[in-house]
Parts: structure tokens; sequence; C-alpha cells
């Protein structure tokens, strides 16, 4: 058959394409209309037959018609186009988490069980997968026509994409936005397995621990220890409990403690400080990547749950260099 559309392999690739089709042929039939009067009139108002036609200066009712029905057929468009809009756009709560860095020119994937990949993503099938996306230098953009999704992946900014795909196989994965000249090669694949199996080549290459892990070290390595303690004494705020809460700042404003802020709270410590502590801690600009970035919000992130909470009487070891890394 001739591939006028790619494989529907996502449980929304149905719904995408059921409005595409209705979009094509809405249109379709307008166009068609439009060209059988331009037709007819051709013949009926020909020179020889009426050289002039009647002009109507004015119908209330035909005004009227024209307005509305347009207006009811756009309506269809933009609630239907709407509602799948944000279904796209609002991954389901228990999604498999993700993360993907891009860069010029390839896409490195970081699964919180530790497995990474390069230019392949492996998800089970018939689970929820939110992927969240930066890039460390250009915009890119993350396509997988299979999938019907598609979202720009960007430097300094978190985005999101979930999916849940259906369909056993192996999928294209596009940069659809030109990012330089090897744009067309930034391609991959998504691998869509069984769960079981899926949950076999996780464990597969587990040795180096879990992202959140990899987080954990960093964050003693970088001497956030010291201040960040796991008690109220730290000259840091106490990081347990605190991902997608609330935070009260300085300023008396508050903000939920989201990836973005994480991220902000590393790169540019001074934006927002939490109420009670001083400007102190130094910017990690340029000292951690995007990857280690994401793998110190993860941590943060496990922090928050009740299950995987570090114990205070088991908290790691003040690193000898913490000094260091203190601003003046
Ligand atoms: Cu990355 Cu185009």
């Amino acid at each position: 058959m001739f591939p006028l559309w790619p494989t529907a392999a996502s449980t929304i690739s149905g719904e995408v394409d059921a409005l595409y089709l209705f979009l094509i042929s809405v249109t379709s039939a307008v166009t068609l209309a439009v060209l059988c009067l331009i037709v007819v009139f051709i013949f009926r108002y020909r020179h020889s037959k009426h050289p002039v036609a009647d002009q109507v200066s004015g119908s209330v009712p035909l005004e009227i018609t024209w307005s509305l029905v347009p207006l009811g057929i756009f309506m269809i468009f933009f609630v239907w186009g709407a509602t799948i809009y944000v279904a796209e756009a609002t991954p389901p709560k228990d999604s498999l988490q993700i993360y993907v860095v891009a860069k010029q020119w390839m896409w490195k994937i970081e699964h919180e069980e530790g497995q990474r990949e390069i230019n392949t993503l492996h998800v089970p099938m018939n689970r929820d997968v939110r992927l969240t996306m930066i890039s460390q230098d250009v915009i890119h953009s993350f396509w997988v026509p299979e999938f019907r999704v598609k979202a720009d992946v960007l430097p300094g900014r978190y985005t999101t994409l979930w999916f849940r795909a259906n369909r056993p196989g192996k999928y294209n994965l596009f940069c659809s936005e030109y990012c330089g000249t090897m744009h067309s090669g930034m391609i991959g694949k998504v691998v869509v397995m069984d769960p079981v199996k899926f949950q076999a080549w996780l464990t597969g290459g587990g040795e180096m621990g879990s992202f959140a892990a990899t987080g954990q070290k960093l964050f003693q390595e970088l001497g956030c220890t010291s201040c960040h303690r796991f008690d109220t004494q730290g000259r840091g705020p106490n990081l347990v409990g605190v991902y997608g809460k609330p935070v009260l700042l300085d300023d008396g404003s508050t903000v939920i403690a989201d990836d973005a802020y994480v991220r902000e709270s590393i790169l540019n410590p001074g934006a927002q400080i939490v109420a009670g502590f001083k400007p102190i801690m130094p910017s990690f600009q340029g000292i951690v990547t995007e990857d280690q970035l994401l793998s110190l919000i993860a941590y943060v992130k496990s922090l928050a749950t009740p299950e995987e909470q570090e114990p205070v009487s088991n908290r790691p070891p003040v690193p000898k260099t913490a000094g260091g890394t203190e601003v003046q």
C-alpha cells in the first residue's frame, strides 16, 4: 500500500489522524465547491448570454448565514484540535520518566534506572512515557512520526513530551528543527518493547546505579552536602521532601519546586532565594553539564519520595573539598 500515513503506533495516533482527515475533507469540499461554481458561472454568465449580472446590494440573512456557518465549522476545528493539544501536553501522573539531552548532532537518553543510550530510545509497550528534554546547544526538535508527537528541545529550558506506544517495533526518531550541518543526520530509533523484556533490558545495564544515584554522587563531589544537610543546621535548605512542593521565597512569593526551579537554583542561585537563607550559594553555570543537571534533579526528586528518603543518620559524609566551592 502507498504509505500516505506513517504507521499508527501510539494511543494518540488515531485521534490525530482523524482530525487531520476531517480538516482535509472539509477544506477539499470547500475547494471543490468553489471550483464547481467557477465553472458553472463561466458558462452561465458568459458575455454573449448575460452581459450584466444582477448585483445584490445587501442581504441580512445572507450575511448572517455566511458568518455563522464558517464560524461553526472553525469552532469544530478549534475545540477538537484544542482537546488533542491539551491531551498531548498533559503527561499522566505515573508516567515512566526518561531524560533526553539533545546536542549537535545526537540524542542522549538517560533512564532513571541508570541505563544510558545514544540515538536509541527503548520504551515499554502500553505504558505512559514522559520525556523531559533539554538541549545543550541550539534548538532541536524531537519527532516520532509513528507516535504523532513532536516537541522542540530548547537550550536553557525543559520541555516535556509524553506518549503511550501500543505497537511493538522500531520507529524513526527525527530532529525536525534545522540545527546545523549534520541536522539531517540527527536521527535515531525508538524501540517499543514488550514490558517484561523492557524490564530485563533496563536492569541489564544497571551496574552504574540509578540516575538519581549518579546525581547523589555528584552532589557530594560538588560539595553541596556541606550546606544542604539533612537536618535544620545547614546554611542551605534541607532538600528532603522539597521536590514538587511549594517553596516560600525571600520576597514572600511561592514557587513550586519543579525541574525548572531546581535547575535555576543550581545555575543562578541568587534568582530565587528561599525564605530564611542567605544568598551565599555559588553558581554552577559552566561547571555542570545538562546531563549532570538532570541527574541532580533526579536526585532531589528521589529525596521527595518517602521510601527513597535519605535517613538523617545515614547521610553522606561531607567531602574534604567542600569548603572550596563556597562563594565569598
Ligand atoms: Cu538537531 Cu536538527
